[in-house]
């Protein structure tokens, strides 16, 4: 019998087995075997109830502050590269391992009533994402939020302007939606990213390969933006999460932001920043014809898949649905 120091044997074998290069971490307590040698200091507690998967521009950080002010729900550590995201399901801290993850968020202090989550907008479109997110979370609830893929890419430009995009600096909106093959590179991929977040069906379906519709809810982000107090109410009992905390008294109004904000003490209000409800233009009726026609076919999937399910259809997706008749 012959073997090899240990990072030499482990090269060997992921010659041989190609295919297990790219690991899919499982929950090491599911598996009697994989507890039985994990350390006593370690907790299995320390992961995720539930997602918020995106899409980016809908609202998701909006319901991310709503959700943080309830007492028994508890986001990750603030990561100070991404920001409040921790973007683990996507992209590379993926291989940074499940120990990393769990260092992202705090211990429960009471593993039942304490719901652990995260926010990272850019799960809900990622291909690789609902996959890995099944094997590490099979019981994980989703939440996505939906608002028209119009206006979303059109937030999203917008974001990509204020944050000194080159591309998105250079490039009118409508350039950017409408650009074909002969199209620069950099605006290409301007545009891959800009508009295909809005392939709202496809990305549900890849979701629903993974995961059962029971764990996902589908959130109307113009519902969100309106009338708040009453989504978190659904949200509440979706999540299953006690006691019940009472958003009505606590969200205002905030007629200078001209959004809903968390209501504080004596009459202050906390609201998103500016890169929040940000001041801009309205979409030119050319590109918001363009999109209608470009987003036709993904809308009429995503009402397929909405009926399926037997969720409403949100208002701006009946309006589209209309132009197609
Ligand atoms: P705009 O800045 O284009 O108006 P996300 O957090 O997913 O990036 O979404 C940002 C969008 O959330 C904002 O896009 C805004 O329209 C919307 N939004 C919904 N409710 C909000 C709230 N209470 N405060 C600020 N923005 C809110």
């Amino acid at each position: 019998l012959q073997t090899l120091p240990p990072i030499q044997l482990a090269h060997k074998y992921f010659d041989l087995f190609q295919e297990q290069r790219d690991p899919l971490w499982q929950n090491p307590c599911d598996d009697r075997r994989h507890r039985d040698i994990w350390s006593r200091d370690k907790t299995c507690e320390r992961l995720p109830k539930f997602l918020v998967i995106g899409p980016q521009k809908t609202g998701t950080t909006a319901l991310y502050l709503f959700l943080l002010m309830h007492p028994n729900i508890i986001s990750n550590f603030a990561n100070p590269k991404t920001f409040e995201e921790v973007q683990f399901f996507s992209g590379n801290n993926y291989h940074k391992g499940i120990d990393w993850y769990m260092d992202s968020f705090p211990y429960p202090s009471n593993t039942t009533s304490d719901f652990l989550f995260e926010k990272s907008a850019n799960y809900f479109h990622s291909e690789e994402v609902p996959k890995r997110a099944a094997a590490l979370l099979p019981k994980a609830k989703l939440i996505t939020i939906l608002i028209d893929p119009s206006d979303r890419a059109y937030s999203w430009y917008q974001h990509q302007r204020s944050h000194k995009d080159p591309a998105a600096l250079k490039f009118s909106f409508y350039e950017v939606i409408s650009a074909d093959q002969n199209a620069p590179l950099e605006l290409q991929m301007l545009q891959r990213r800009c508009l295909v977040p809005g392939w709202y069906a496809s990305h549900i379906e890849r979701w629903l390969a993974y995961f059962p519709p029971s764990q996902l809810l589908i959130i109307d982000g113009q519902h969100l933006r309106s009338e708040p107090a009453t989504v978190m109410d659904e949200v509440q009992k979706f999540l299953g999460v006690f006691p019940h905390y009472n958003y009505s008294d606590a969200l205002t109004f905030d007629p200078q932001k001209g959004f809903w904000c968390q209501l504080l003490e004596e009459g202050k209000t906390k609201c998103l920043g500016k890169n929040k409800g940000r001041k801009y233009p309205t979409m030119d009726l050319e590109a918001r014809a363009f999109l209608s026609t470009y987003y036709q076919d993904h809308n009429i999937e995503l009402s397929k898949v909405l009926h399926r399910l037997g969720q409403p259809l949100p208002s701006w997706l009946r309006q589209e649905l209309q132009k197609v008749r």
